[in-house]
């Protein structure tokens, strides 16, 4: 007989924060007896972990909660909670609960730990909850229960918010100031992970450069000191990322530890924003470009094999086309092996949002097409040399269907090959075979060694939708909700 046990089903939107929040959601409902499963007709509570950075997320959401609404109407036991950067602006839980009636808690950034409790307030009360709290609970959030499902890669939060209010950003607004977590509370957490047996660890933060958590001593560590401390569990093969770092902050002796570490990956996101000093003025970065191109020159000297990847916004308001070309230049300065290109999206409530020349439309998607167009030309012409060459792999995943395997580079670029799935989580020796356009393929080195690989047991995400595969799922949800009423009829008459 099938267990009767709870179904969740989250939708995660945005950023590697969000996706690494979304795994300690899912912690929180496993412990409380739910089971994961992949669309909301199955679902008794579904999650949305929502994300505010562009206007263009927040119409997907939006898009998205609509179509749960004849769900809903088949199945009202199923609770619906928003939660995040969305919700946690300002006046839009009102918004959320007004324009879709049928969602049951709204709960914002900084009440994720608490999520417990407003689960069973709901189920306890069965009345609606809106609860945003402006102050930040990192202690308790840093206890939470973590379902990782991110096969070889475990992320590790060393700090929350950010201080830097870049104009055209709603980070701060909705994630509050800058806290540190202690250095010894990381590293407990990154060598627990790699005793479990995690390879790639990501250190998350927005601006991790400005990391300034408390050592065992008492004393203020750097990122510096903290990127050290963390390349030093030697027993261990595996590697460390970093992300978000911010050129204004990210200091010649951070450069020098990853250039002298052992396991910190020599591919930095590194995010520009744009290539003019107006602009930058204007987005309150706090650097220059001369001084953006220093820590590249400085980062190349010191480490010849590095690769930068980076984001960009076109179409900050008063934008010209001078600007733009400069943002053009300094892409063919940096060769960037990965660019993450947006349109400048207004945020309500941010400086940027009230500036005068805001750019028209058309101009921003110019810019953008030009921009895709110059990126493809130097990430092409870089890939194709990569050609013959031999790069150290950590296999990431491994594709049933397709029967080949997915890994990726120190650089972070991903590379497929064939290869059976107990070479998942090796390091491997993998030659570029093809290269077509970006993408590359390739093979293993060393094929003898394959056999002596033993299966490990990575848990992955599982593809969820809102609405199920199968075409009958919302007939049969119908006809159960019919049935059910007939039932319940047929019983109280005989009450
Ligand atoms: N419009 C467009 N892009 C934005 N980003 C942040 N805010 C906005 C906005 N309002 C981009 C920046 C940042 C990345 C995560 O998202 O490039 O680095
Ligand atoms: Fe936003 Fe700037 Fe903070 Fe990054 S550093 S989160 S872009 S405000």
């Amino acid at each position: 007989m099938e267990k009767n046990t709870k179904k969740y089903l989250i939708l995660t939107y945005g950023c590697q924060m969000n996706v690494h929040e979304s795994e300690k959601l899912a912690g929180i409902l496993e412990s409380n007896g739910y089971e994961v499963c992949t669309d909301a007709t199955l679902a008794d509570i579904v999650v949305f972990n929502t994300c505010a950075i562009r206007e263009n997320a927040e119409e997907k959401i939006f898009g998205n909660i609509g179509e749960l609404k004849n769900i809903k109407l088949a199945k009202p036991d199923m609770i619906i909670a928003i939660g995040g950067c969305m919700s946690q602006q300002k006046n839009y839980a009102d918004e959320i609960m007004q324009k879709f009636p049928y969602v049951d808690i709204v709960f914002g950034t900084h009440n994720l730990a608490d999520f417990e409790n407003l689960l069973k307030e709901r189920e306890k009360s069965g009345k609606k909850i809106s609860r945003i709290c402006e102050d930040e609970t990192i202690s308790l959030r840093d206890q939470m229960l973590i379902s990782r499902t991110s096969g070889v890669n475990a992320w590790v939060n060393i700090m929350y918010g950010c201080n830097n209010f870049c104009t055209y950003c709603i980070v701060p607004y909705v994630r509050g100031r800058e806290i540190s977590r202690p250095v010894q509370d990381i590293l407990k957490e990154v060598e627990s992970l790699l005793k479990e047996g995690y390879k790639q660890i990501t250190l998350l933060g927005q601006n991790v450069n400005s990391y300034s958590g408390v050592d065992s001593d008492g004393n203020v560590s750097s990122f510096a000191s903290l990127l050290k401390a963390v390349d030093s569990f030697d027993e261990y093969k595996y590697r460390i990322r970093f992300m978000t770092s911010h050129p204004k902050d990210l200091s010649s002796e951070v450069i020098d530890i990853i250039s002298k570490s052992k396991h910190i990956c020599h591919g930095i996101h590194l995010p520009v924003q744009s290539g003019s000093d107006n602009m930058l003025k204007a987005m309150n970065r706090h650097y220059d470009i001369n001084r953006y191109k220093s820590v590249v020159t400085e980062i190349r000297e010191k480490m010849p094999d590095s690769e930068l990847t980076t984001d960009i916004i076109v179409g900050f308001p008063g934008e010209t086309e001078a600007d733009f070309e400069k943002t053009l230049a300094i892409m063919r300065f940096a060769r960037y092996m990965q660019i993450f290109g947006f349109i400048y999206s207004k945020r309500k409530g941010t400086p940027a949002e009230k500036m005068e020349n805001q750019v028209d439309a058309k101009t921003k998607k110019e810019r953008l097409s030009r921009l895709l167009a110059l990126k493809n030309e130097i990430i092409n012409e870089k890939t194709a040399k990569m050609l013959g060459q031999t790069y150290e792999v950590l296999v990431e995943s491994y594709d049933k269907e397709k029967d080949v395997l997915f890994g990726s580079l120190d650089s972070g670029k991903t590379i497929s090959f064939k290869g059976t799935e107990n070479c998942v989580g090796e390091f491997l020796d993998v030659k570029v075979t093809e290269v077509r356009k970006s993408v590359i393929y390739g093979e293993i080195v060393q094929k003898d060694k394959i056999e002596t690989y033993s299966k490990k047991n990575f848990k992955y995400p599982i593809e969820v939708s809102i609405l199920p595969k199968e075409k009958n799922a919302m007939k049969i949800l119908r006809e159960n909700k019919r049935n059910k009423k007939i039932n319940d009829n047929k019983k109280s008459k005989e009450n």
